[in-house]
């Protein structure tokens, strides 16, 4: 009689060996402590005081406390079984005034954090800015102006010679789409502009020349060997259908859709159709320019929530023919369309367009209220059923070779949703904003066992 020790070992869906598995937060999103330790405002303490911005009545003013809890935050990641966990340094703490005289005291935090870090043998990733720019460079200009794209170099040099003894891989700018066109064009991040597209493209060129300028201070001024790249939320094209013509559809597609910014950061150009898009409104630039942000990367983050756009191919000037969406396509957040084959095509598509090696998913996770189950656990089964989709689709790109080195799910606890407040939760912890408790969802008990296992069943 067969046992079950005499069936064919499972396909275990493995990740290769030395995959590294974190999680993700962002300053603003989960420190609180605005007011301390010397830190200047940044634009999200002026856009959540300002009326009409936020969709809820929140600010970020406290948080998850992580500020003063980061130790028994980093405890949770340990428990998770975690290898590597990624963060962003809040550049209006190590600089209150955006520029000039640096804060000893805010770059105490991440030194302290990261000894943390590293007691509990997860590496740190740090990313450079997650939005928060301080208010005092939006009041010359912000992104805007230049010197805002030169100021983030030298605070990225500054934090690279203190941390990069112990901070082995930096992030410069997180999800450069939302900076520029969340902020800059629909308003609805901060700071909330409504630029014309002239200036909406401006700013986007000095986002990536601030990419570039501090790929390169970065190098410069670690006191050892460090790797540096972006961490954007490129537009994922899936083929609607798998088959060669409609897979070059996408391809092409994901060069063109993301031309102003993942594609100058990897060619060291902008396209010709991009260009011709933009007419009168394209960007003002030089050649040094376009070279600084060329320069070559370490890797690629993406995050990834799910595609953008599905094509097919087409035989009109743009080479694709990009589909509507089903208004009953399944979703989580609003803006959340659950697409699993993202998270294989958005990673593929960087080996196969632009031949990068080394990949990390810098982000991916869903929103869930769960429901209370036996023992007063909180079940979010839809999270886990999402995480099980997506992984096993970022498996599928792995075990084609695909160099994808490591994911970071988001988020390690529920935290501040920017314009949603704490309506929408991402954690793996569950977190009570009146006590500040940290209690672990069936999904936690999911990534621990996706960890053990370096695969996913
Ligand atoms: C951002 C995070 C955010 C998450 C979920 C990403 O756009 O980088 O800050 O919390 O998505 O909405």
């Amino acid at each position: 009689m067969a046992t079950t020790t005499d069936a064919p070992a499972q396909d275990e869906r493995r990740f290769p060996d030395g995959f590294l598995w974190g999680t993700a937060t962002a300053a603003y999103q989960v420190e609180g402590a605005v007011d301390e330790d010397g830190r200047g405002p940044s634009i999200w303490d002026t856009f959540v005081r300002t009326p009409g911005k936020m969709l809820v009545d929140a600010d970020a003013d406290v948080a998850d406390d992580h500020y003063h809890r980061y130790e028994e935050d980093v405890a949770l990641m340990a428990d998770l079984g975690a290898t590597a966990y990624r963060f962003s340094i809040s550049w209006p703490r190590i600089f209150p005034d955006g520029d000039g005289e640096p804060n000893a005291k805010g770059l105490d935090f991440y030194a302290r954090l990261v000894d943390a870090l590293l007691a509990k043998g997860i590496q740190p990733f740090a990313t450079l800015y997650h939005w928060d720019l301080p208010q005092a460079l939006q009041d010359r200009g912000g992104w805007q102006s230049r010197a805002t794209s030169e100021a983030f170099a030298r605070y990225a040099s500054h934090v690279a010679e203190h941390l990069g003894d112990r901070v082995k891989r930096f992030f410069t700018l997180n999800e450069l789409h939302n900076v520029v066109e969340a902020g800059h064009e629909a308003g609805i991040l901060a700071p909330g502009l409504k630029l014309p597209a002239a200036e909406v493209n401006q700013v986007r060129h000095h986002v990536v020349l601030a990419h570039g300028l501090a790929v390169q201070a970065i190098r410069a001024a670690a006191p050892s060997d460090v790797q540096v790249g972006p961490a954007d939320n490129v537009f994922v094209v899936s083929p609607a259908i798998d088959a060669p013509e409609h897979v070059r559809a996408a391809q092409i597609a994901t060069r063109e859709l993301n031309a102003g910014l993942m594609t100058v950061m990897l060619e060291g150009r902008y396209t010709d159709r991009f260009l011709e898009r933009c007419g009168a409104d394209a960007p003002r630039f030089t050649d040094e320019e376009l070279r600084t942000i060329g320069t070559p990367l370490d890797f690629v983050g993406i995050n990834i929530y799910g595609s953008d756009h599905y094509v097919l191919a087409d035989d009109g000037p743009d080479g694709y023919a990009d589909l509507p969406f089903a208004k009953e396509h399944p979703h989580a957040a609003v803006w959340h369309r659950i697409t699993p084959e993202s998270i294989y095509w958005g990673t593929r598509h960087l080996r196969d367009v632009w031949d990068v090696r080394d990949i990390y998913v810098t982000e991916n996770g869903c929103t869930s209220t769960g429901a209370d189950g036996p023992g007063g656990e909180l079940v979010d089964t839809d999270r886990i059923a999402f995480l099980r989709s997506y992984l096993r689709e970022l498996q599928r790109a792995t075990g084609e070779g695909v160099g994808v080195r490591g994911y970071f799910l988001w988020s390690l606890i529920d935290n501040f949703e920017w314009i949603v407040g704490y309506k929408n939760r991402y954690g793996l912890f569950h977190v009570d904003f009146e006590t500040q408790q940290r209690t672990p969802k069936l999904s936690s008990r999911f990534y621990a066992e996706v960890i053990r296992r370096n695969a996913v069943a």
